[in-house]
Formats: C-alpha cells, structure tokens, sequence
C-alpha cells in the first residue's frame, strides 16, 4: 500500500449494507420475460423500414447507379444513394476539447460523395414499408464501378508502418535506458514475432436505430454506449441543435465497444427518416454489422526479453504494428501495458501504424490490450521456460514496487497476491513443469497462466438524487447500460450514502433528457457516475440536515454532519443509533414532499467548465499515481495428441480490481472477458481478400464465436482491497478480464504439446 487509506467514520454497530452484496440485476426480469424494449422494438404508427447496399469494390468512384428495379418493388418508398441525398455536415476530427469527438466511427460523408473507401461501404439507403421488402430491394439496386488501386493486404503493408506519436488520448511510446544493448548482452533472452488477425464484433443484440423526425425535433432510439456523444453527433451532421436532439436507450444488447461510435446505419437511418417523413427503423443483418462497423486491429508484434541467470529482466522490448483506416480509427495502446508490468532494467515500447482502405478499426474490449498482453505474457513464459523457472516465480522475480517507465507510485497494487491466490483456488502446485508431462487418458494436459492489466479512465459525470415522502430514492443519470449491470451498483451506492434499504432506490438511465454522463465504455462507467452520485447523496444529507435543524423539535437540532451517519433511513449520531430522524420525518415535520440534489450541470457551459475541471483533477491524478486493475489468469487445456483439438478445460481468475460492488455483476463481467478471450485465442479471425478488401466471413456460420460447449466452469476470485485513489476504491473492471486471456490459453497449449502458437487464433491446424 503506498498510501493511507481516507479513515472511516467510527461506527457503534454493523449498519446494513448493499455494497458487496450480490444482488440481482435490476433490469433481469425484464430483458428475461421480454418486456424490456430494446432499439429496434420501439413501436411507432407508420413505421418504415431501411436496408444497406453496400459497395463491392475496395476503391474508386461510382460511375452509375440503377435504382429502378430496386424501386419498382412493392412497398419502396425511396432508394437513396449519392445522386439524391441531403447533405450532411462532415463528422468532425478527433478534439480533447470535444470528447463527443471520439464516436466519429469514420469521416466519411454517407452518400454525399460518389467516391468509395472501403469494400462494404454504404453506398445506398432502400426505404420500405417492411423490413423484407427493403432488404430485397437492396439486392436489386446495380452500381458500377470506376476501381482505383486499394491498399489492403496488411501483412504486405507491415513493412511500411510508420511510429505513432503520442496524443491526450494515445501514449505513442516509451524508453527507458539503451534495452537494444542489454538485450544484446543478456545470458538469457528471447526474441519473438507474433501475429493477431482482426476481429469483429458480434453482440447479441445487432445494431439498431429508430429515428423519429418532428419538424427539426429528433427522436432517436439507437444501440448505443453513449447516448450523449449520439445525441451531439447528429445535431451535428444534421444541422439542428443539441437540445432538439432526444436519444432513448435504456437497454443495449451488448456493446463491448463496437456501439462507442456512431456508424453508418445510426446516421443513414436518421437521413432516411428525413427524407422520407416517416419513422424509419434500420436493424442491421449481420454482414451489414461487419460492412460498416469498425473492428480490432489486427497486429505483428515483437516482444524481446532479457534477463540474468537469476531471471531479473534486463532488457523488455515491445514494439507492434496496428492499422487503421484511412477513413478513420485511431491507433490501440498495444504496447501500453508492457510499460507496468515488469520492473525490467531497461524498456523500450513503440508502436507504428499503416494507414490502408479499409474501414477504420475501433473499440473493442479491452483495445490494444488485448492483443498486445497476448504476445508479452506469451514471451515471457517463453523466457520462464529458457530460464527453467516457473512461469509465477519469474513474474515475481520481476514485480515491481514502484512504475516501471517512470518510478512513480502504483495507488495499489496486488498482482503478487492475485498469483498467490489464484494458484491455490487453481492448484498450480499440481503441474508438472515438463512440457507433455500430465496426461488424462488420451488427453495431453496443460496448464498456463498470464497476467491481466487494464487502467481505469473517469470522466465527468452529472447527477441528481431526489428522496420523497414515502422514502424512495429516485437517481437520474444519463449513463448506459449494456448488460453490465450499472444500474444495479449505483443504486447499491446510494443506498448506502444515504442509509436506505437497496429496494427503495429507484435508478433512471438511458435517456438524454437526463443529467448527462459518460460513455459505457473504456471501464470508465461505474466510478465516473459513483463520483458524482456520492457527492449527491452527501449534498442531500446536508439539505435534510439544514431541514431539520430548522425546526425546534428534532433531534438533529445542533448537530453536524460529520458526527452523523445515514443508517436504517434517515441521519442518526454516530456511536448512539438512537439519536437522530427519519428522513420521512424530517420532511413531514416541514411539509415537503421531497428534496432534491443535483451534482454537475446538464446543459450548455456548464457542463464544458464541468469536464475541464474534472479533466484537469484527472490528469493531476495520473501524473501522480499509476492505476489499473490487474489480474491472473490460470487455464487449463486438454489437448487430443491425433487430431490437434484444444478443449479448455477449466479456468481461474484472481484479480485486484479494487472494492466488489456487487460480486455477481462484477463476476459476469470477469467471465465475460474470459469467454471473449477464448474466442479470440482459439476459434475467431475476421478474413479479409487480400487482394479485393472483401470479408470473406461476414456471419456467425464462419466467423466462430465461443458457444457454451467451447467455454470451461470459469471462477473468479477477487482480492476486494480498495483502490485508495478510487470512489469507494473501485476500479473500473469492464475491460480487465479479456487481458492476458489468450496468452494464459496460449502457454498451456505449450505446456500440453511442447509447441508454441503465436500467430492466433490457435486452430488445430497450427498444432499438426
Ligand atoms: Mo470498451 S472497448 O471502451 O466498450
């Protein structure tokens, strides 16, 4: 711990609490009974429907476009392409000024330019009185081509990648000493390739919009991690204000990054809607999804290691090759965690980009991450093995006490721990450290670990807090929630601030019509919005004080808050619970019906002033400490000596996310990295024609997806010590669990078979 903990108030007995319970999802019974009303589901009198046409060719320009048949088709209202659409205002450049900035998903201008920039771009917008005629008309409308030569083949690109620089928003590098040198000096060392391909995303729930026009008023109900960057985006490209602009989504089908930014059908379902006068609904197919929704970069990487005979690192080298699209993406912090891990003597990080025609990448959990602690955790097991050491001794040979780049102090940190229990819950002690060694029948077993990181981000988030007469708690925040739970913990939060019984809190989400908040995304969610939703409930406790004090008769009279705790529903003394009010009594006595507390302003230059002071606080932060959630992962593999089949057969997760809200959210959201993970080790790649930019397997028949069958019993434990940096000391873990997944998968591969993989997915092929 390299810093004191803020103390606790003195308690005179166990007060009831919610934080750490794992409670069920608030949202549970109705997205299981069907009731829970989902983008594409909001019913609308006089609905249209809108399907993609997409262009088939990497790059050039459209030289004619036949919409005839595609209109002649019963029940087409309009065929939308280059040569009739309105105009659109361009997307605007990444700005740390703007963060609504960031859901830029490309720069293209959706058919307001006859030029094509990727093979699937959208190049046409079917509106129909039903879905299935819209979709039939797509495959009618025929566009010809003047092809211009595309760049795509990214494994013939690599070698003109040029270095990332860094910005606010990417760290380009980092060195630390001469590490060429000490590696070339090393007794022991390694020096490896690997290779991921891309990947896409396949939420459960596809992309959805229903967009709604009244006059200059829009309504839009869009699969979304953020509904508030959607909301800023279109009045921006289309030229209308904010405050006209609603965006309702309460419930999102999964998101995991790929419903960070605005996408083609969120913007030509809006344009449709326009153009026609109708609300349109636009429900993306599957290979839609992949035409138009950005994915994962993919990556070569080399990781070089060295160490002295005692295994202490001398020389830690990580340095990759990424895309993005020409149209847009931005670079992955691939080589990010590599610069905390170990305390290697010398470190030199770098990654380096090729711009090619293909839609940009984006968000996809834990970017950059992911795939870069993949060959990191994959090398360094190769150097346990080089230097005959367990793969956790070496880890603890090399943990460091302070960060490793720059010497600045870790908030906390207990990734020792993590191993320590981990390897006991797991039974480390049980393997035999001889590649081939542990057999179960015909199965060769073997077992691998790797560590997980991942920082948390927070951002500025606006609250209020309404308590009523009849005791129930209202919270209104803007935030999403995609499956993670969010609703669940923060009303778990303000039902300890404020002393109340969990199911007197009520929390609404999901609409732009209330107090804004950030993204779901980069694990920034839970702590951004508990922030400013404990400085609400502390607010509200101060009104009901001020409140009761005014009158003669209660209890409270002359007391202070910081003597006070809010217990069994109201503000009682500390050390005596039975002095103090019921907060419904507080209000009866003064004839209020509730009272209400608002942190964070919603609208206008507020909420600009807000960010940059919580943006300065932020970065004061970083510069200060160095924070993330980490982790270790142990996995094991049986794997059929004949045929190459790699089952997972079990798996266990250890991490350091800081306090537990609610360990049943928390465990799901672990497990569900781990379940992505999997797949992206073993059984997913995006492939891409390398010579026409076409995605040869856009749909779940070919692009693999882990199902039930492929995934282990996985259990999480966790070490629950707070982050003393941290609202309530938790860290974000929403992104934590896929990191190091694959590397794990990968050494116990090894350690089944003798054979290394580091090129993913690992299919069976690969172990012939
Ligand atoms: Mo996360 S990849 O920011 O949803």
């Amino acid at each position: 711990m390299t810093q004191t903990q803020t103390e606790s108030p003195p308690r005179s007995e166990a007060k009831e609490l919610s934080v750490g319970k794992p409670i069920d999802r608030v949202d549970g019974t109705a997205k299981t009974t069907g009731t829970a009303l989902f983008s594409a589901e909001y019913p609308y009198p006089d609905l249209a429907h809108a399907a993609l046409v997409h262009a088939t060719v990497a790059r050039g320009r459209i030289t004619a476009i036949d919409t005839a048949d595609a209109s002649a088709v019963e029940g087409v209202l309009a065929v939308l392409t280059h040569e009739n659409a309105p105009a659109l205002k361009p997307a605007p450049s990444l700005s740390p000024l703007n963060l609504s900035s960031m859901v830029s998903g490309a720069s293209l201008n959706y058919l307001n330019t006859d030029e094509v920039h990727w093979n699937g771009q959208p190049v046409a917008v079917v509106v129909a009185e039903t879905l299935d005629a819209a979709r039939h008309a797509a495959l009618l409308v025929r566009v010809t081509y003047d092809p211009l030569p595309a760049t795509v083949d990214f494994a013939a690109e690599e070698k003109n990648a040029t270095p990332v620089k860094g910005d606010l928003v990417s760290s380009g590098g980092a060195k630390k000493g001469d590490a060429e040198a000490a590696l070339a000096a090393a007794p022991v060392s390694v020096d490896l390739r690997f290779t991921t391909p891309p990947y896409h995303h396949n939420a459960i729930e596809p992309h959805a919009t229903t967009a709604a026009w009244d006059g200059d008023r829009l309504t839009v109900h869009d699969a979304t991690q953020s509904i508030d960057w959607v909301r800023r985006h279109l009045a921006l490209r289309f030229d209308v204000p904010v405050a006209g602009v609603r965006v309702i989504a309460p419930h999102v089908g999964g998101g995991f990054g790929g419903k960070g930014s605005v996408w083609a059908g969120t913007i030509l379902a809006v344009m449709a809607a326009r153009v026609t006068g109708r609300p349109v609904r636009m429900v993306l197919t599957r290979e839609s999804i992949y035409h138009t929704v950005g994915g994962r970069t993919p990556s070569a990487q080399r990781v070089a290691l060295g160490a002295d005979a005692d295994g202490r690192m001398t020389a830690l080298i990580h340095t990759s090759v990424a895309r993005v699209g020409r149209v847009g993406g931005r670079p992955e912090p691939v080589t990010a965690a590599s610069g905390h891990l170990y305390d290697a003597a010398t470190i030199l990080l770098q990654q380096n980009t090729v711009e090619l025609d293909l839609l940009s990448n984006t968000f996809m959990r834990a970017p950059g991450e992911s795939i870069g602690t993949f060959a990191l955790e994959a090398a360094v097991d190769e150097l346990a093995g080089e230097l005959g050491l367990d793969p956790i001794e070496l880890r603890m040979r090399n943990e460091p006490a302070k960060n490793p780049i720059d010497g600045k102090d870790f908030s906390n940190r207990m990734l020792r721990e993590a191993y320590a229990l981990g390897a006991e819950k797991f039974g480390w002690s049980r393997r035999t450290p001889q590649p081939g060694s542990m057999r179960d029948g015909r199965w060769l077993v073997g077992m691998g670990v790797a560590s997980a990181y991942h920082p948390p981000v927070q951002l500025n988030a606006n609250v209020t807090v309404r308590l009523s007469i009849d005791g129930t708690v209202m919270v209104r925040c803007g935030f999403q929630e995609m499956g993670m739970g969010g609703a669940t913990v923060q009303g778990q939060i303000a039902a300890d601030a404020l002393g109340v019984p969990f199911a007197s809190v009520k929390v609404e989400y999901g609409d732009s019509e209330l107090p804004i908040a950030p993204m779901a995304g980069g694990a920034t969610q839970t702590a951004s919005v508990a922030t400013a939703l404990l400085a609400a409930c502390d607010k509200l406790k101060r009104s009901m004080l001020a409140l009761a004090r005014r009158s003669g008769e209660s209890p409270l009279r002359g007391q202070r808050l910081d003597r006070l705790e809010a217990r069994d529903g109201g503000l009682y003394q500390i050390g005596k619970p039975g002095v103090g009010e019921k907060y419904t009594d507080i209000l009866g006595r003064a004839g209020r019906p509730s009272v209400d507390a608002a942190v964070g302003s919603d609208t206008g230059l507020g909420a600009v002033a807000g960010q940059v002071r919580f943006m300065t606080k932020f970065l004061r932060d970083r510069r200060r400490w160095v924070k993330a959630a980490t982790g270790a992962h142990f996995c094991e593999v049986r794997v059929d000596p004949d045929t190459g089949e790699v089952r997972v057969s079990r798996w266990v997760g250890s991490f350091d996310v800081g306090t537990v809200i609610n360990p049943k959210t928390a465990t799901s959201q672990l497990r569900g990295g781990i379940v992505m993970g999997i797949g992206m080790a073993m059984s997913e790649q995006t492939l891409i024609d390398p010579r026409t930019g076409r995605i040869m397997n856009p749909s779940l028949s070919e692009y693999h997806v882990p199902v039930h069958a492929d995934v282990p019993p996985i259990e999480i434990h966790y070490l629950n010590e707070p982050d003393p940096t941290m609202p309530l000391g938790l860290r974000g873990l929403g992104e934590v669990g896929i990191t190091g997944v694959a590397a794990a998968l990968a050494n116990a591969v090894h350690h089944a078979t003798g054979r290394r993989v580091r090129d993913l997915p690992i299919t069976l092929d690969k172990l012939l």
